[in-house]
């Protein structure tokens, strides 16, 4: 699935990486509890372009397993 995303000029977005967050393609900060629990070390991606840019995301990582198994941490 690919996720259109507006980005403002300067302005920091974070890009979710791991595939657990419910705000996809953003961060959650999901990964502060996963890492904690399961001893990962899941980053975000940090962007901050430098003019106003609608980009389209996606990734092998965000899958709806993936989701499901952390529903259940
Ligand atoms: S929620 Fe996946 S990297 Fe932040």
């Amino acid at each position: 699935m690919d996720y259109k995303v507006f980005l403002r000029k300067k302005e920091i977005c974070k890009i979710c990486t791991c595939g657990f967050s419910k705000k996809m393609p953003l961060c959650d900060e999901s990964p502060r509890v996963i890492n904690e629990k399961e001893g990962t070390n899941y980053k975000s991606l940090k962007i901050t372009p430098e003019e106003d840019v609608s980009l389209n995301f996606s990734s092998g990582a965000w899958n709806d397993e993936q989701k499901k198994s952390f529903d259940s941490i």
